[in-house]
């Protein structure tokens, strides 16, 4: 079967960007990475000579090109809205990476210049795409779990953590870890809302950045309106590998999904047994990468996709909100209180 090309600009040649272009152009069918943009011109030219694409070192320039369909934006996660309205403006389909943007009145700017254009918009959660997670999906989807009563959601960074704390913007574990987590929960709890979180943080890999304002453990407590409660948890370090799961409970059964091994080969030995864990999202959640890109290129084609748009992102990014303002005032927030 052949299939008609979409072509995409790269508005970020950084670590998750490099990898989604690669995915895009090896293993989504008609994904045709035309243009590669990033102020570091070298990360760019690498990249954009690897794929055979076009370097250009700024958005505006690559959404000119009236042959490119779609942009997919990998850039930090301040800089979402901005390209999203540079990229809707120029009636291209959009693919952010999480989150949405950083505050919801961005979001809104950002939706709305979609809204106008036309274009589709995706989010990235790709935890929607990883085989485990859209198996839970479906059992609550269908009624096996029954109604839910609790839920937990869990992301661990694997270790050892060697990043600077400094060079890790405001509120990351919030606005671009635990968002995955919230649009877990909210998904895996169709027609809930939230009505009230309650977050912790604290700063117990690296102490010594605290006085910084630095946060890399934290414990979110989410109760919705029909009554359930649901915890979502992250640390910035686990020794033993990216750990990312979740579990739903309900009234007729529990799905649970998620599972750091990288094979089901356990290795038996003198000492007991064991097996390999991921050490990378880029190996742990390929197929889920991979499965959202693809969703996202047969959405643009116009096929009818099921995917986490302006509304899913615009949900979390509330829950995340709410969560940061849980720990600069200490209290439990009430979601009435961030703006719709
Ligand atoms: N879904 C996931 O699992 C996942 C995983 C990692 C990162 N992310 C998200 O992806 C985004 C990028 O993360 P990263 O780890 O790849 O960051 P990164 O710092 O490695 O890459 C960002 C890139 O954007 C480039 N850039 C900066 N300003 C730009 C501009 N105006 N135009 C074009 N490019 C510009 C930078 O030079 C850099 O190369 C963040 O929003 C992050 O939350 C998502």
């Amino acid at each position: 079967m052949t299939v008609t090309n979409v072509n995409l600009a790269l508005v970020g040649a950084g670590r998750i960007g490099s990898h989604h272009a690669r995915a895009l152009a090896r293993e989504v069918p008609g994904a045709v990475v035309t243009t590669v943009v990033d102020p570091r011109t070298e990360a760019a030219a690498a990249l954009a000579a690897e794929l055979g694409a076009q370097p250009i070192p700024s958005i505006e320039e690559a959404v000119a090109d009236p042959d490119l369909d779609a942009v997919l934006i990998t850039t930090p996660a301040a800089l979402h809205a901005p390209a999203i309205i540079t990229a809707a403006t120029a009636a291209k389909h959009v693919f952010t990476e999480k989150p949405i943007t950083t505050t919801i009145e961005d979001a809104h700017e950002a939706i709305d210049a979609c809204t106008r254009a036309d274009v589709r918009l995706q989010v990235g959660f790709n935890r929607r795409f990883a085989p485990g997670f859209a198996a839970a999906h479906a059992a609550v989807s269908d009624g096996r779990v029954g109604e839910v009563r609790q839920m937990r959601s869990v992301t661990r960074d694997p270790g050892p953590f060697s990043v600077d704390p400094a060079k890790i913007a405001p509120w990351t574990m919030f606005l671009e870890t635990l968002i995955h987590d919230f649009d877990t929960l909210l998904w895996l709890n169709p027609g809930a809302e939230v009505v009230s979180v309650t977050a912790h943080a604290d700063a117990l890999v690296r102490p010594d950045a605290k006085p910084d304002g630095f946060i890399d453990t934290a414990m979110v407590t989410l109760v919705f309106d029909t009554g359930a409660m649901a915890t979502a948890e992250a640390c910035f370090e686990a020794l033993y590998g990216y750990d990312v799961r979740a579990e739903v409970f309900g009234a007729k059964g529990m799905a649970t999904a998620g599972c750091g091994r990288t094979s089901d080969m356990t290795y038996y030995g003198a000492d007991g047994a064991s097996w390999d864990t991921s050490r990378k999202d880029t190996d742990l959640l390929h197929t889920a990468y991979v499965g959202e890109l693809d969703a996202f290129v047969r959405s643009v084609r116009g096929e009818n996709v099921d995917v986490p748009g302006a509304e899913a992102g615009l949900r979390a990014l509330r829950v995340a909100r709410a969560a940061i303002l849980s720990v600069q005032e200490n209290r439990t927030i009430s979601l009435k209180e961030i703006a719709e």
